[in-house]
C-alpha cells in the first residue's frame, strides 16, 4: 500500500507537516500540524493550518486522524483547530501521561490539569493499528528525544516524528526532560528494521553542509548507509558520546514554554480567566 503524501513545510519553525491519503478512498490523515505563533506579540494564526484545510478540501478529503508524532517543544500544534473544521480523532502516544506529569509539575499547573491523556481521542500503544480509509497504520514507540515518541507507519511510509532527520543532518537532540540517547538509539534499530524501500518523511529540516535546499523525504536503505550520526553500523556507544555532548552545546528552542504549555493539552490553551482571557506561563530557572 502506498499512500499519496503531501508535504507541508513550515520555514519559521522548520516544520514539516503531512497530509497523507489513502489512494483508494478520500480518507487522509495529518500528522504534525503547526498553528503559528508570535512568540513577540502572544499572537496566534492560522494561515499554515489553513493551507492545509485548503489543500484537503480541494481534494474533497474526509479527514480520520491527527496524529501528533510527540509533544512538540518547536511549534504550537494546530490539531484542535483542524479537527474544529474537518473533524477527525486526534492520536499521541500513550506516554504522553509522562510528558503531561513532568511538564505539569515545571509549569505548575495544579489538579485542574488532567495528566491522564484524556485531551487526545486516542492514546496510541507500540504494536497497535488502526486505519486510514482502506490504508493500515501500525504504531512504533520511538523514544528517546521524549518519552512519548512515536513512528506512524502507513503502508510504505514512516512519519517518524523527530528521531531521524535527513541522513546529511542525522538524529534528533535528547537532552529534553526525559528525553535519552540510549533510547533514541534503540528506537532508531525499530525504524531501520523497516524495508530498506520504505519512505522515510522526517518531521523537521534545517537543510544541511553543503546542502542549501529543504528536504523531508529519504528512505530507510538511505538511512542506513548514509546517517551522518547512525549510518554504516554505528556503535551505541559511539552514538551516545557523539549525541550527548553535541547536545549539550544546544540552546533550547525559540518556542519550547508555549509550545509544551499547548501541545501538553492536545493544542488547547489553558483555560482562560474570569475575563475570558487567555495566560501561558513562563517558568524561571526551570528547563
Ligand atoms: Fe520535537
Amino acid at each position: 500500500m502506498t499512500p499519496l503524501v503531501k508535504a507541508f513545510f513550515d520555514e519559521a519553525t522548520n516544520t514539516v507537516s503531512y497530509v497523507a491519503r489513502d489512494p483508494q478512498s478520500s480518507a487522509c490523515a495529518i500528522i504534525d500540524p503547526v498553528l503559528d505563533f508570535d512568540h513577540a506579540s502572544g499572537r496566534t494564526n492560522t494561515a499554515s493550518a489553513d493551507i492545509i484545510i485548503s489543500w484537503i478540501t480541494g481534494q474533497a478529503l474526509t479527514l480520520d486522524w491527527v496524529l501528533e508524532s510527540h509533544v512538540h517543544a518547536d511549534h504550537l500544534s494546530a490539531a484542535p483547530y483542524l479537527q474544529e473544521k474537518l473533524g477527525g480523532k486526534i492520536g499521541i502516544g500513550a506516554n504522553i501521561t509522562v510528558v503531561q506529569d513532568t511538564f505539569g509539575k515545571v509549569f505548575n499547573e495544579g489538579t485542574e490539569f488532567q495528566r491522564d491523556g484524556s485531551q487526545f481521542d486516542a492514546l496510541l500503544s507500540h504494536g497497535d493499528s488502526f486505519h486510514i480509509g482502506q490504508m493500515q497504520a501500525d504504531v512504533l514507540h520511538t523514544p528517546g528525544h521524549t518519552p512519548a515518541c512515536m513512528t506512524y507507519v502507513i503502508g510504505d511510509a514512516a512519519f517518524v516524528g523527530d528521531t531521524l532527520f535527513m541522513p546529511d543532518f542525522g538524529t534528533a537532540r535528547c537532552d529534553f526532560p526525559g528525553g535519552s540517547s540510549a533510547q533514541l538509539y534503540a528506537s532508531i534499530q525499530k525504524i531501520l528494521a523497516l524495508p530498506d524501500e520504505t519512505r522515510i518523511f522526517v518531521c523537521h529540516d534545517y537543510k544541511a553542509p553543503g546542502r542549501d535546499e529543504f528536504a523531508w523525504e529519504t528512505t530507510v536503505g538511505e538511512q542506513k548507509a548514509l546517517n551522518v550520526h547512525i549510518g554504516n553500523g554505528r556503535s551505541i556507544e559511539d552514538f551516545t558520546k557523539m549525541r550527548d555532548s553535541r547536545d549539550a552545546t544546544l540552546g533550547m528552542p525559540k518556542l519550547i514554554l508555549p509550545s509544551l504549555q499547548v501541545n501538553m493539552r492536545a493544542g488547547q490553551m489553558p483555560e482562560p480567566d474570569e475575563q475570558g482571557d487567555v495566560f501561558l506561563k513562563l517558568p524561571i530557572n526551570k528547563i
